[in-house]
């Protein structure tokens, strides 16, 4: 079984929001009055989570990323990760963090079955880090990185949101993080998501920056193949360094042509791509298998050949600002 949309793709990757709630407040994700949570209620349980899986499974979904919100604020998340790996099929399984409860979490999390982590870590500054994510201490996220390291939850990669003014200066300290150590530096370009885009056009930079930075200090970057298989990063490696740095164009290069995946919200809806309003809830066919993969179906079958988002936070005919942010959605 195989799940092909119109275009030619083959998804075999299901992106799965297990809470949106989250212990940040990052400035480019949520407004600082954070999000309006979802009731308790709405929330998909682990039950149905895993009736998505496994039915999902069966059609030759194989990779399950958690995401949030931040899963590691939800109670017993390590029980779901054992679920999830003792279904047939899936042979995967990451996690998207912010890193603050990891190094509580990560021997138990590695023991469950979890593969890997890519943690969010916009700043090297203490005092910048809390501006950006209004609230957090970096030292639990490098106690957290140090964790995700000696329990093997690796590749490790660290996603970080490229800002203007904010972090950019940072460029060369991140870049250097590869050199002693295995971690796998991504850089992101900030996108136009969620109901608090005001500061987006100030802040976007496109990643022409990170090349531009990298040959100034004289560090040449090779490519490579991706740390761990298929993914959007383009990906490179400074000789001699034991990482890789990661270049993810969201905006400026779109890689819709060879997108894997599908995602889960928080509440349950079913989405074949972050950038698009369609969504389709899968509550009212749960406890119905056939008609559950109907609607995986239903819902890839009308996924988008590209996204329409443009460096000038248009996206198509959304309006920017309308979309749902990314602690709803997973990122
Ligand atoms: N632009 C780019 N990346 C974002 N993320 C969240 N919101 C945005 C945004 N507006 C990414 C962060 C985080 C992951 C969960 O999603 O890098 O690591
Ligand atoms: Fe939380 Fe992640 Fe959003 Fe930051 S980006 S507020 S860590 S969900």
């Amino acid at each position: 079984m195989a799940l092909i949309d119109a275009h030619g793709r083959n998804h075999d990757y299901l992106r799965i929001s297990v809470t949106d709630r989250c212990n940040l407040r990052c400035v480019y994700c949520m407004g600082d009055e954070g999000i309006e949570q979802l009731p308790h209620d709405d929330i998909l349980s682990y039950e149905e989570i895993l009736e998505v899986v496994a039915a999902g499974a069966e059609l030759g979904i194989s990779k399950i990323r958690i995401t949030g919100g931040e899963p590691l604020v939800r109670r017993g998340i390590v029980g779901l990760v054992r679920e999830i790996t003792s279904i047939t099929g899936i042979t995967d399984l990451a996690m998207t963090t912010n890193g603050i409860l990891l190094a509580r979490f990560a021997a138990k999390l590695k023991k469950a079955g979890l593969n890997r982590v890519n943690i969010s870590l916009d700043s090297l500054q203490p005092e910048k880090y809390k501006r950006i994510t209004r609230c957090g201490e970096l030292q639990p996220v490098l106690d957290g990185i140090e964790a995700a390291l000696e329990h093997d939850l690796k590749p490790v990669k660290l996603n970080i949101v490229l800002m203007k003014g904010i972090n950019e200066r940072e460029a060369l300290d991140f870049l250097q993080m590869t050199l002693e150590k295995e971690l796998h530096v991504r850089f992101i370009e900030y996108m136009p998501i969620g109901d608090h885009d005001r500061g987006y056009r100030n802040h976007y930079l496109s990643l022409g920056y990170i090349e531009e930075v990298a040959k100034n200090a004289g560090l040449s970057l090779s490519p490579v193949p991706l740390p761990g298989g298929a993914g959007p990063a383009e990906s490179y490696t400074i000789p001699g360094s034991k990482g890789t740095v990661g270049l993810i164009h969201p905006i400026s290069k779109h890689f819709c042509d060879s997108c894997n995946r599908l995602r889960l919200t928080a509440e349950g809806n079913l989405k074949a791509c972050l950038y698009w309003q369609d969504e389709k809830p899968v509550r009212p066919v749960l406890g119905n298998k056939e008609a559950l993969q109907a609607l995986i179906r239903e819902v890839l079958s009308s996924k988008p050949v590209e996204h329409q988002m443009a460096p000038d936070g248009i996206c198509g005919s959304v309006k920017p600002g309308t979309m749902r942010g990314m602690s709803k959605t997973g990122g």
